[in-house]
């Protein structure tokens, strides 16, 4: 077991720099191997700091060629320099200015942080600490310094040069084959925020006039070639600007705002000031290479990146500890604009998707941590589910308790005090705690305690004195260093409906105008009065908050609301519920009356049929059923994978013969004619139809086969093709083999589109997929190097096939670990965020529990491993 306790950085150790940059001057002369760094930093004492202490900037694997204080070049006792630090024990009590030269090779830099290159163009990723692998820096969010950056490169190899802010000058230089660029950016940033970028890149391009009239030139740039797969992209930005100003009131505030698309990325984003950097496959789309899918998560993050020009650049950090300050107020604000955009209820089914998927199983796992963290001894394996998901929930939470107008007068509130400044969670709520009035410092517990609450609630009619009362009780299991927990104030959006669908005039005085109940004790009931029959309970209507819901509505009641709920979510989770429940007995032997089967899939076809030609995105996710991932999490512990696995397939046999016609008549009917569209509308058709053929595979896998090969044949875009695809993967022979050869012929030249390839073939539920992964880690396109390829082969895998990663006898984890360990040496980041599939091993029957138990050890026992690797191991371990 490791013993090392790399150092570990606490919340409570919070102190204000000793030191303050004011201004930097930046001179990057790029060179593949060699690229020159100058950094002068104008700095001065902090009036906050401590008055006798020494400046220590911190650094990584940095090469030092030259310091000089005010001018004068500083002699080997002046100075201590190391690669991760360079200090200056008598550093000046007044202003100075400190200049550091520093040189660094971009082509050796497989870790993606820092200045490296993508498809032979020079790009930098600085957040959360990779500035330090630029130059020495204070490199720490709470140091604000306006930024002058220079960069000169090749002509002919590095035509464009790009940086934060606007550009105030470029040229050539004179007798050289050299040329400059120069960037201001007038507003104060911290160095994570800090970005450049030199290539050969093709340009989109237009101009938005913004609320007050001002002129900003949008581009986007792309792998010469792929200009016209980033209009979607450049749509998406303007669209983000005016909803930014018109529902928050967010104005841009610089001449420029430039996007560039790089092939090797660790994220998905990065919201650099005015020069946002994405992972390629966030901003190329066109019909013949991007699903549905792809449009909508392109739509979102060009959003979310846009977005945190306000939340996280103009309004930043104190300390990492604060990240959801920024992460997670910023996924509310891309959730409200893709809510905007498409369906509201249909976006929130597929958020509270993800979360149940990602966050509720972190938090139900070693690895779960409070939404702002106490400590951590690496902050990149923070940028989890719990910061951005969970913390995006608190926010609509708070919406939810104080109301839209409170809410949008406190968001104003938050960015007229804190504009400029680098800001904690505390002064987010203290907005909102001042314009209401309210005390939110229960509320704020939501950011502390870690763990999915769970509320339990039994109903009680009593038909003579027309009252129905909720008993409520709330709990939150243990997690890694929190034993006990304390209740939670939870919002309970609700509602009663009658068994025949009409609407109940019921009242209840603990539940606002708005249809909330504020639940905040260990123990509480409330009481209905005027209640005219026995009402079926909706509760936590719209998701109102993240929690586990348990309710023993019996299958009837459930229908009941999948039937005549107002509100859609509810309607949505009724059906979730049903099939929960009879997943869970399917998988674990308890016996299932054939009746209950049949009446669920009636229930379903008649909704679906209702709904399919207004609703088809909707009716789609009705139809769809919760993943084996999801059921996996629902029983626990001593989970069979395999068992699983069949009872779904089970089901999803029954369902497609019971709704066979229904079905079919979707498939028929749903066609979109005319061109390919992104557009929610043609998406949500397209989703029922691709639903309806993968549940009409199921159920005759002849019919299937033979839709699926005509369909893969005729599709017109990426989303049926693909649909189709998926579905012949889940039908064993040689028809499938044809198809996946020829599909990945067809595409050999399109990394994004083989990506989807690879995930499909390693999400196959079969014995022979761990072979045919590490067949396809020889596939040309495949590189240890590239994330994109590593995720959508090995994470899908490890992700995904629940089945085949949990082999019983182990061969998937000892897999899984193998390719950490390669990826370690080259990436941490990527390789501790593949690891963290090994999250759920504790909740394995025993077998596998004690394969991945070793797995897990014998990586701990690995010398070197990086700090990245070692934490997710550690903390898997505890
Ligand atoms: N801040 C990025 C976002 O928008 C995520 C990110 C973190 C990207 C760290 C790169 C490195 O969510
Ligand atoms: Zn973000």
């Amino acid at each position: 077991m490791r013993t090392d306790t790399a150092q570990i950085v606490r919340l409570e150790d919070y102190q204000p720099s000793d030191f303050l940059i004011d201004r930097v001057e930046l001179d990057v002369r790029l060179h593949p191997t060699e690229t020159r760094v100058t950094a002068t930093l104008v700095m001065r004492p902090n009036p906050e700091g401590r008055s006798d202490a020494p400046l220590v900037l911190d650094g990584e694997e940095m090469n030092l060629k030259a310091v000089s204080l005010n001018g004068r070049t500083l002699t080997a006792e002046e100075f201590e320099a190391s690669p991760q630090s360079l200090t200056i024990a008598q550093a000046p009590r007044q202003p100075f200015t400190l200049t550091v030269e520093t040189e660094l090779n971009p082509t050796a830099n497989t870790k993606l942080m820092g200045l490296y290159r993508s498809s032979g163009n020079y790009c930098t990723q600085c957040e959360a600490e990779g500035f330090r692998r630029i130059t020495y820096f204070l490199d720490r969010p709470d140091v604000l310094s306006v930024y002058n950056t220079r960069i000169e490169a090749d002509r002919d190899d590095v035509p464009v040069l790009l940086g934060n802010g606007n550009r105030i000058e470029s040229g050539s230089i004179d007798g050289s084959d050299r040329h400059y660029a120069v960037w201001h950016d007038p507003h104060p940033k911290p160095s994570y925020l800090f970005a450049l970028v030199g290539g050969r890149l093709g340009r989109v391009s237009k101009t938005f006039t913004t609320m007050s009239g001002r002129e900003v030139e949008l581009a986007i740039y792309v792998e010469p070639g792929k200009e016209d797969r980033a209009d979607y992209a450049l749509d998406a930005l303007e669209r983000s600007m005016r909803w930014d100003e018109k529902i928050f009131g967010r104005e841009y505030d610089l001449d420029v705002f430039n996007i560039v698309a790089v092939s090797d990325f660790n994220m998905g984003a990065m919201e650099n000031k005015g020069l946002n950097i994405f992972n390629d496959k966030y901003v190329l789309a066109s019909p013949e290479t991007a699903t549905d899918t792809d449009y909508a998560h392109i739509e979102a993050i060009i959003a979310h990146e846009y977005f945190h020009n306000w939340t996280g650049n103009r309004v930043t950090c104190r300390d990492w500890f604060q990240l959801c300050l920024k992460e997670g107020l910023t996924v509310f604000r891309d959730q409200e604009f893709s809510s905007d955009e498409r369906s509201r209820p249909v976006h929130r089914i597929a958020e509270v998707k993800t979360l149940r998927a990602r966050q509720f199983l972190e938090d139900s796992s070693p690895l779960a941590h409070p939404v702002r963290p106490t400590q951590y001894r690496e902050i990149n394996n923070f940028y989890t589910a719990t910061v951005y998901e969970k913390g995006a929930e608190i926010v609509r939470m708070l919406k939810t308790i104080i109301g839209d107008d409170d809410f949008r007068r406190g968001m104003d509130l938050y960015f007229e005090r804190c504009d400029g400044t680098a800001a904690a969670v505390e002064d987010f709520l203290r907005a909102f705690a001042d314009v209401t009035g309210r005390d939110l410092s229960h509320f704020a517990r939501w950011y502390e305690q870690s763990g999915t609450p769970r509320v339990k609630v039994k109903g009680h009619y009593d038909p003579d004195a027309r009252t129905y009362r909720l008993d409520l009780a709330q709990s939150t299991p243990p997690t890694p260093g929190q034993a006990k927990k304390e209740a939670m104030a939870i919002p309970v959006a609700l509602g009663l409906v009658a068994h025949d669908g009409s609407a109940m005039s019921a009242s209840c005085d603990r539940v606002d105008q708005r249809g909330v109940f504020l639940f905040d004790k260990p123990e509480d009931s409330i009481t209905f009065t005027g209640v005219a029959s026995l009402p079926v309970p909706s509760l936590f209507r719209g998701f109102s908050a993240p929690v586990k819901l348990s309710l023993d509505l019996p299958n009837e009641e459930l229908l009941v609301l999948l039937r005549h709920d107002t509100d859609s979510f509810n309607r949505w989770q009724a059906a979730q519920s049903v099939a929960m429940r009879l997943l869970v007995y399917l998988s674990t032997g308890v016996e299932v009356a054939d009746e209950d089967i049949d009446a669920f899939s009636a229930a379903l076809c008649s909704f679906t049929d209702r709904n399919a030609q207004d609703d088809p995105a909707f009716a789609a996710l009705v139809v769809t059923l919760p993943s084996e991932a999801d059921v996996a999490q629902e029983i626990g512990q001593d989970v069979d994978p395999d068992a699983i696995h069949r009872a779904r397939s089970e089901m999803r046999r029954r369902i497609g013969q019971g709704c066979a016609k229904h079905l079919q008549r979707f498939y028929e009917t749903l066609t979109v004619s005319g061109p390919y569209s992104p557009d929610a509308a043609s998406a949500g058709r397209r989703a029922l139809r691709n639903a309806s053929l993968d549940l009409l595979a199921a159920a005759d896998p002849d019919t299937g086969e033979a839709l699926a090969v005509r369909q893969l044949e005729s599709a017109s875009n990426m989303t049926d093709r693909l649909a189709s695809l998926s579905v012949l993967t889940t039908l064993p022979g040689a028809v499938r083999e044809e198809a996946i050869a020829r599909f990945g012929d067809r595409y050999r030249n399109e990394p994004l589109v083989l990506d989807k390839w690879f995930t499909l073939q390693a999400a196959i539920p079969e014995d022979g997929t761990l072979e045919r992964v590490k067949a396809l880690m020889q596939h040309p396109a495949f590189s240890i190097a590239n994330p994109n390829r590593v995720r959508s082969l090995i994470g899908s895998f490890a992700m995904l096939n629940q089945v085949q990663f949990n082999r019983a006898d182990g061969a998937g984890y000892r897999f899984l670990a193998s390719i950490v360990l390669r990826a370690d040496e080259l990436n941490p980041q990527l390789a501790a965020r593949l690891l963290t599939a090994f999250s759920t091993w504790r909740m394995m029957e025993s077998t596998r529990r004690s394969h991945a138990e070793q797995v897990l050890r014998s990586i701990a026992q690995k010398p070197n491993l990086s700090r990245d690797v070692g934490d997710i191991v550690s903390r898997s371990l505890e």
